[in-house]
């Protein structure tokens, strides 16, 4: 069994883990991303990653999406890149071999999305972000798991957690099964919730207690993804990278909550106030 260690998020952590950017820099310094996402009808959800991957400092980002998102992507995020990988799902992921890879957001879970998403990650080895459709493609048979490369960051609310790894009775039995599968599987498993947990594979388990319930709207965790894999593309290492990303997310939330209140605050509000964070702890 792993010892487990707890652990508070705090400004004195976030201070020790954030790097400010170096002058002698050209965007090559910063990493490339590509958010592999997007279909007919879920386009927002990987306009909402790449924008919080730009927001969050990465030399260069690209959206491999199909082609019905084309246009939309070009539109919304002019920095970015796009990368045709099918026509209304994605059915082909090719990508460059030092691109950092955030897979899930509006992936959809088209039979040739699933297929081409498992054929890819058989012979993919480095560290990359899973969330939303891309674990809810790997719930479908235990034996996925294996494929996940090591040292990646996986994103699971509650409910995609459960269909992952099983029923748990209450939210200790979760984080116990979470450190259990972060060790056996060596990948870091940010836990969303009110105060998501950071589960690394030692054991320790990081609370992040930024962000408030003006979260809780469909777009928010699209948002974490990007953010995720933009800090990886950084150079951040997975467990720096997931816990300054759940920090900067909720702090950038609790801005967006004081400007717009709650209620008011969009997902695109919250990728805007990453400024306001990055000013703050800069
Ligand atoms: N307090 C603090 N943070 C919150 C709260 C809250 N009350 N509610 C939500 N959050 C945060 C979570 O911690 C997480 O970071 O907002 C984010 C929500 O992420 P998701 O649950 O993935 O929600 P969503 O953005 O809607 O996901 C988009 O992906 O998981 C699929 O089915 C989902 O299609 C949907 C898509
Ligand atoms: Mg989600």
């Amino acid at each position: 069994e792993t010892f487990t260690t707890n652990f508070i998020i705090d400004e004195g952590l976030i201070e020790k883990i954030f790097k400010s950017r170096n002058e002698y820099s050209h965007k090559g310094s910063f990493g490339k991303v590509a958010i592999v996402g997007g279909s007919y009808g879920k386009m927002g959800a990987a306009v909402l990653s790449v924008k919080a991957a730009l927001k969050s400092g990465a030399g260069l980002v690209f959206a491999l999406s199909p082609q019905c998102g084309y246009e939309i992507l070009q539109i919304s995020c002019p920095e970015a890149l796009f990368l045709e990988g099918g026509d209304k799902y994605i059915e082909n992921i090719h990508v460059e071999e030092n691109m950092v890879l955030g897979v899930g957001p509006g992936l959809g879970t088209h039979e040739k999305t699933e297929k081409s998403f498992l054929n890819f990650l058989k012979d993919y080895r480095n560290p990359l972000v899973l969330d939303a459709d891309a674990l809810n493609i790997i719930s479908k048979n235990t034996s996925h798991h294996n494929l996940i490369p090591e040292n990646s960051i996986i994103t699971p609310h509650p409910k995609e957690f459960e269909r992952l790894f099983g029923k748990t009775e209450d939210s200790f039995e979760r984080t116990d099964l979470a450190v259990q599968k972060a060790s056996e599987l060596k990948l870091y498993i940010v836990l969303k919730d009110h105060h998501t947990q950071v589960i690394c594979p030692n054991g320790n388990v990081f609370y992040n207690i930024t962000g408030n319930s003006g979260l809780a709207k469909g777009g928010s965790g699209d948002i974490l993804t990007g953010i995720l894999t933009s800090l990886l593309a950084q150079g951040y290492s997975a467990e720096n990278a997931a816990i300054l990303g759940v920090w900067l997310h909720g702090r950038s939330a609790d801005f967006a909550a004081e400007k717009y209140s709650k209620e008011s605050m969009l997902p695109m509000d919250v990728v805007k106030e990453l400024e306001s964070t990055f000013l703050y702890i800069n």
